[in-house]
């Protein structure tokens, strides 16, 4: 079941021209369920012109703080982002479903890690919950960050950061890299690159020392940063990622036309979800699993329906589906059996996914 809850929001504010921060009111009855851990997401759903749409944003607070705090950067023509920049207000009211994601590593006092993160513009949001959590939880911990933006207004949340480093101070170490503002230090100035990334791995990151990397960006930039990493010596799986948006690249779009080839013609489904059992037989109309449910009438939890958040997440405890993308399930949860329902297309006769694991 989709589980989603009313929840009022407590304070609407502008962070920079194009992003809009919204704190929520949880209330004390549903503290519980909605506690989270640094780096999660929630999922909102709002009717916007007679269509329900469905979007995540990461957690920028801590959940140290007892806060719910999120920040939604226009997208130009963006339906969701432009409505949340424009109409919402503070005592609105707005469809909420509990934290999700799994772009997080498990906080330990004892701890004395060395972290490394990126972030692009948006993608701050995730990335300063991470911060702010393991600076307050692990005493002995450090943090690099490497944060891009257009110019210096547009840098989210610039503030907060700097009162971070000077509270921790010697702890957090920022690069703010700029693209459309011109600085005394080359390598500061644009994108980054593969060059910049040798130079950063040269002389400023200790790729040995590092713990864990955080990346949240755009595709492009997520996969070349991970990739030089890991030219320099970092393992990959120190390095996590959370993407918030995919454009479907060549080779998407030809593993998806295969899994496609490989759909099972009029596979009986059985959806487990709160406990009980839901049949339908999936006809032609649908490609995905998810799409099939939804027209035949079940409530399941989706948001991106591009296989990037995970909000779709199941385990298949019979038969076989062969997903289009995946962004969001690292290797270890695919082969436990976990896919995306809204990227799984059946290949078997019979198919039972079970959405309550
Ligand atoms: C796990 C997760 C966490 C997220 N956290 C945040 C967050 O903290 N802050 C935030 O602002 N957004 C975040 N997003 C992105 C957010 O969910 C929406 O995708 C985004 O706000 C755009 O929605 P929209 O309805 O305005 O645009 P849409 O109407 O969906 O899209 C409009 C156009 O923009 C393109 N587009 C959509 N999203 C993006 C994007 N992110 N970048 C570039 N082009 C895009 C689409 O292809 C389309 O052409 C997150 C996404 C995920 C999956
Ligand atoms: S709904 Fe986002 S991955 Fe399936």
């Amino acid at each position: 079941m989709s589980d989603f809850h009313t929840i009022k929001i407590a304070e609407v504010l502008k962070e920079t021209k194009d992003c809009t921060s919204v704190t929520f009111d949880v209330p004390e009855s549903l503290k519980e369920k909605f506690g989270y851990k640094q780096g999660q997401y929630l999922t909102l759903k709002a009717f916007l012109d007679g269509e329900e749409i469905r979007r995540s944003y990461s957690l920028c607070s801590s959940p140290l703080e007892n806060k719910w705090k999120i920040a939604i950067k226009r997208i130009e023509g963006g339906i969701f982002s432009n409505y949340a920049c424009t109409d919402l207000k503070n005592g609105d009211l707005l469809d909420v479903l509990p934290p999700n994601g799994n772009f997080f590593t498990e906080i330990d006092s004892v701890n004395a890690n060395n972290y490394i993160v990126f972030a692009a513009g948006s993608g701050i949001t995730p990335i300063l919950s991470i911060i702010k959590t393991h600076l307050a939880s692990e005493p002995q911990c450090t943090f690099k960050l490497f944060y891009l933006n257009r110019n210096v207004k547009s840098i989210i949340f610039k503030e907060e950061i700097e009162n971070l480093r000077n509270t921790y101070f010697g702890r957090l170490e920022i690069f703010y890299f700029l693209t459309k503002e011109q600085r005394d230090i080359p390598l500061l100035n644009g994108r980054f690159t593969s060059e910049k990334l040798k130079k950063l791995t040269d002389k400023i990151i200790d790729v040995d020392s590092v713990a864990q990397c955080f990346i949240c960006g755009p595709e492009e930039m997520i996969f070349l940063i991970r990739d030089e990493l890991v030219n320099a010596g970092l393992s990959k799986d120190k390095i996590h990622y959370e993407l918030f948006f995919s454009g479907a690249t060549d080779e998407d779009k030809k593993r998806a036309a295969i899994a496609i080839e490989h759909k099972f013609k009029g596979t009986e489904v059985t959806i487990i979800d709160g406990g009980k059992e839901f049949h339908f037989d999936m006809g032609d109309d649908y490609d995905t699993i998810l799409d099939g449910a939804l027209a035949a009438g079940a409530d399941l939890p989706f948001a991106c329906k591009g296989g990037v958040c995970s909000t779709c997440k199941c385990r298949v405890v019979e038969g076989m589906v062969e997903m289009k993308i995946n962004y969001a399930l690292e290797a270890d949860e695919v082969s436990k059996g976990f896919v995306l329902s809204c990227q799984s297309v059946p290949t078997t006769e019979k198919v039972v996914l079970d959405f309550d694991v």
